[in-house]
């Protein structure tokens, strides 16, 4: 765990930054004298639950014939989880929630990491998502070793503006020894954030990558971008079919459920199944497929999570040391898939039904055709994870009622050593601007490069029962009291949003 000096002058070399060292020697001394600091560390890093196949070949794909054609029952075990956990969250219907922000932005162990990250690794696009992404390449090393050998990689990307995804695996792949060489290759699909069609909460501002690669992303026939039309995935299909092999797919979609969190899982099901539709049709062999999902406690998360299980040698359930510990967020790693073949006749009657209803009438498979070996251990996943959420919000909720000054020194150390632990564990060097995606980045001033909230999205006031209360409010006088709460920055969003509203024509096809 103790990084030899010369390693971490390797890593600060870049930036040329002696004083790092002595900084890190004397929080290496720190952590060797506090064991229970290493072990919550640790911990931190090791948040992740591996399904296990039976070696009878038990779980196997189902029958297209019974898919898509019953209505699901509910999994009772599944949904007292789900109950349990929204009463632990209805604790903070009455918080503010700019105040409950700062406050869990402290007690957030991993909330140095993208600061410690960006100026030590001068990393492009440095967000939350490129923090999480590169603890998924470090933890599960998802590029196929057979597309490393031949030296060519070729990754898609669905639901990814502003792009930090592709920006951590460019990092990581120009800094790592074993893929410096490899001839990459990527593509990206995102709502188009310069179409009017696509509302200001479902899009990002920040368009530094985009702006700068737009031939390479995806926005279909009718440029809205939107991954869950059907005739766009066979259009996506097209657009990437230069590529010889497709190593990888990522899916980080989500949309704005905080109006009704308790039903999130449900209201992100299509897209899940969508962006898994479209990875099981895309990959190649071998290939690998990271998607984000949030609680799966509903029958739909169990049968894609079976389905995933069917078609991929290993799937990981990992929650990033810098993803927000107390909200739902998993990401399903999934490594080594079987390929098309053994999937085929399902794909066709995934991709017949494929839209934004896919996962909302029919369930995909009827209870009796999950094994119960397979439903066991997903209980045994989602016990472990609800637990994880549930003592951090228990945790969070204590400590809103005052910290002691010790209880924040302590916070503050972790912090530090979290963000030190990253680096040294997912080895982050230094990247020149040389070898960024955007060598020549348009100055920021060209750009409509926001905080990274939605394009012209109003910032989240009040409570959660303020909010509710100012929906059943008359128009005008809504209007009124959302008025008081914008920002500058948000009217500047929306100022921007306006001016760069012209729908542009896809560069890279002729739709
Ligand atoms: C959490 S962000 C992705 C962050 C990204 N992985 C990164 O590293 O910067 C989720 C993205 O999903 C996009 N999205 C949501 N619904 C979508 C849909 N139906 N089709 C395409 N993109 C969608 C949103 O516009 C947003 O850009």
């Amino acid at each position: 765990m103790l990084v030899p000096l010369q390693q971490v002058w390797r890593m600060s070399s870049g930036n040329g930054t002696r004083r790092k060292v002595g900084k890190l020697q004397h929080f290496n001394n720190m952590m060797a004298s506090a064991p229970e600091t290493l072990t919550e560390v640790q911990g931190l890093f090791s948040k992740v639950r591996t399904y296990v196949k039976p070696s009878n070949g038990e779980w196997s794909i189902p029958d297209p014939n019974v898919a898509l054609r019953h209505q699901g029952e509910e999994h009772c075990r599944l949904q007292a989880l789900k109950v349990s956990l929204n009463a632990v969250k209805n604790q903070l219907s009455d918080k503010n929630v700019q105040v409950w922000h700062q406050h869990t932005n402290f007690t957030n162990r991993a909330g140095k990491v993208i600061a410690t990250v960006r100026s030590a690794a001068n990393a492009e696009v440095c967000t939350q998502a490129w923090c999480k992404f590169y603890e998924i390449l470090g933890t599960f090393n998802p590029l196929p070793g057979e597309a490393l050998q031949s030296g060519e990689l070729n990754t898609v990307h669905l639901c990814e503006a502003p792009g930090a995804f592709i920006t951590a695996l460019n990092h990581y792949i120009k800094t790592s020894e074993s893929t410096r060489y490899c001839d990459w290759s990527w593509a990206a699909n995102t709502l188009n954030p310069y179409h009017e069609a696509n509302g200001g909460s479902t899009t990002i501002a920040d368009d530094r990558l985009i702006a700068n690669t737009l031939p390479w992303w995806f926005f279909g026939s009718d440029n809205t971008g939107n991954i869950m039309i059907q005739k766009h995935l066979l259009e996506l299909q097209v657009f990437v079919s230069n590529m010889r092999r497709v190593d990888m797919v990522t899916a980080d979609g989500s949309f704005d459920c905080q109006e009704n969190p308790d039903e999130q899982e449900a209201l992100v099901a299509s897209l899940h199944y969508c962006e898994a539709t479209a990875a099981l049709l895309l990959l190649s062999p071998g290939g690998s497929f990271v998607l984000k999902m949030f609680t799966l406690y509903e029958h739909s998360s169990v049968c894609l999570l079976y389905l995933l299980n069917c078609c991929f040698h290993s799937v990981n359930v990992f929650k990033p040391a810098t993803s927000k510990a107390g909200n739902s967020e998993v990401y399903v790693v999934c490594l080594n898939y079987d390929g098309k073949e053994a999937v085929r006749p399902l794909l066709s009657k995934l991709i017949r039904n494929y839209g934004p209803h896919l996962a909302d009438r029919e369930a995909l498979f009827p209870n009796a055709i999950i094994p119960e070996s397979f439903l066991k251990q997903h209980e045994e996943v989602c016990s472990y994870f609800h637990r994880l959420q549930v003592d951090t919000i228990t945790e969070n909720l204590r400590l809103f009622e005052g910290m002691s000054t010790e209880q924040r020194q302590r916070f503050d150390h972790i912090r530090d050593c979290v963000a030190h632990d990253y680096l040294q564990r997912f080895e982050v060097s230094f990247l020149p601007r040389s070898r960024w995606i955007s060598r020549n980045t348009v100055s920021p001033a060209c750009c409509s490069v926001s905080a990274g909230r939605p394009l012209g999205q109003k910032k989240q006031t009040g409570s959660f029962n303020e909010r509710r209360e100012l929906q059943t409010l008359s128009w005008r006088e809504a209007r009124e009291g959302l008025l008081c709460h914008l920002d500058t920055e948000t009217l500047h969003g929306r100022w921007d949003r306006l001016l760069a509203g012209r729908p542009l024509s896809n560069v890279r096809g002729s739709w």
